[in-house]
């Protein structure tokens, strides 16, 4: 039985990595995971696969990003040492332990507080009827392109205090940099990481000159401030974790809108439901956010002791992936957790990670989405999807359509 147990989870390992159709839809394999809660790949990294291991994990002190040589020696299996997008994402908080971790993070918590982003709300509604003015009536639309990417794009840029006219490279940019986020990439997909982390580097580092003779009433601003106050923050700490909060912000929020809408789309008793009463918006953006989460794996933690998971013991110095896109859909944790219900009580999805790593941009992704589907509900009811099969995104770990044909 064990064995029979393995094999099928050995064979979901490899469809998720080589496989296209299951990548678009991975929730048809990750029952043959949760069935071990964590489970020791072939490639001898741990999986964290249930409701109960993702969320442990994620908030474990005991997992960190880097222990011993950990870092090199994942660069090395990798090809990637002395790569200049390994040295530039090893500043990003993401990859960061204590002490630096929180010296970089608290920088910026205060302008994504709950707060803080509450406050923006009149702003995100602006952009949202503006950009559906733009295709309302327009007939054949691309969705992702026009809604979906134009409107985190928008509100990530005006954050940071981007101009409008500079915007135009950043999702080519982005999806080069992201690629290193997937197992195993390849030289090209590296080659690419590296043209783009320079030509991010170059343009942040003209935009921080120009920034610190004219400061402005913005994020970079506040952390140009803070390299200004000693030790709070380096020049190149703050480029990359600029890279990081633009990318961050909103290649991921773009996945939510748009596996949103194709899943309310492909389940028209919900899309009615939510135009019967846009209310349900905020309770929908969480449900959304778990029936197909736009993140489907939290970022590698290493032990830095042995740690008994569920009575699975994760040795110091080895490597653990929370599968949150496979917990989010665990039928011990979520009744009918493949059916999506906009009205699900509680739906708490881990797409947002947990933990000192807890997405730091969760409460704009959350007012986004809210303000968006209840927009798009009040306003566009008769919105119809002109493609049902859609190209999905090549990568296993962000998830979402590449573009999406609608009628608006
Ligand atoms: C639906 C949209 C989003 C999803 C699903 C998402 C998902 C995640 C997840 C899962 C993590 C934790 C990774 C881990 O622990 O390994 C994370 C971290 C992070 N997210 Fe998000 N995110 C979203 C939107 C945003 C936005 C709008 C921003 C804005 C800047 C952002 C910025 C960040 C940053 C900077 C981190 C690193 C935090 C740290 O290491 O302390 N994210 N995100």
């Amino acid at each position: 039985m064990k064995a029979t147990l393995d094999e099928a989870a050995d064979q979901a390992v490899q469809l998720l990595i080589a496989d296209p159709a299951t990548r678009a839809n991975p929730y048809s394999v990750y029952g043959a995971l949760r069935a071990h809660e964590v489970y020791r790949t072939p490639l001898e990294i741990w999986f964290a696969a249930t409701y109960a291991t993702c969320h442990q994990v994620v908030r474990h002190a005991g997992f960190r990003r880097r222990h011993g040589d950990s870092w090199e020696r994942r660069a090395m299996l990798f090809g990637s040492l002395g790569r200049r997008w390994l040295d530039d994402q090893a500043r990003w908080m993401l990859w960061l332990d204590p002490p630096d971790h929180p010296r970089i993070r608290s920088l910026v918590g205060q302008s994504f507080s709950a707060r803080y982003i509450e406050k923006q709300r009149p702003a995100v509604e602006q952009v949202v009827n503006g950009l559906i003015d733009a295709i309302a009536g327009g007939g054949d639309v691309d969705f992702v392109q026009q809604f979906a990417l134009a409107l985190p794009l928008t509100l990530i840029c005006d954050m940071l205090g981007i101009p409008v006219s500079d915007r135009r490279n950043f999702r080519e940019w982005t999806t080069a940099a992201s690629g290193t986020l997937e197992p195993m990439p390849s030289e090209e997909v590296q080659d690419a990481a590296d043209r783009a982390t320079d030509a991010f580097a170059a343009y942040f580092s003209d935009l921080v000159d120009e920034r610190r003779h004219t400061p402005g009433d913005d994020l970079l601003t506040k952390l140009i401030a803070a390299e200004n106050d000693e030790g709070k923050l380096s020049r190149e700490e703050l480029i990359s974790n600029a890279v990081l909060l633009l990318a961050a912000g909103f290649e991921t929020t773009t996945n939510l809108l748009g596996n949103g809408i194709l899943a309310l789309l492909r389940n028209p008793a919900q899309w009615e439901l939510l135009v019967g009463d846009p209310g349900l918006a905020a309770n929908a953006t969480e449900e959304l956010l778990r029936y197909d989460s736009p993140v489907q794996m939290a970022t590698p933690r290493v032990a830095i002791t042995d740690i008994d998971i569920d009575g699975h013991v994760i040795a110091e110095g080895e490597t653990v992936v929370a599968v949150v896109g496979s917990g989010n859909h665990d039928p011990a944790r979520f009744d009918q957790p493949d059916r999506l219900d906009v009205q699900r009580q509680d739906p708490s999805p881990l797409s947002f990670g947990a933990g000192p790593h807890f997405c730091i941009g969760a409460a704009l992704a959350r007012l986004e989405g809210a303000v968006a589907f209840e927009a798009l509900a009040r306003r566009l009811p008769q919105l119809e999807l002109l493609e049902t099969d859609p190209t999905w995104l090549p990568t296993l770990n962000l998830h979402g359509v590449r573009g999406l044909r609608v009628r608006a």
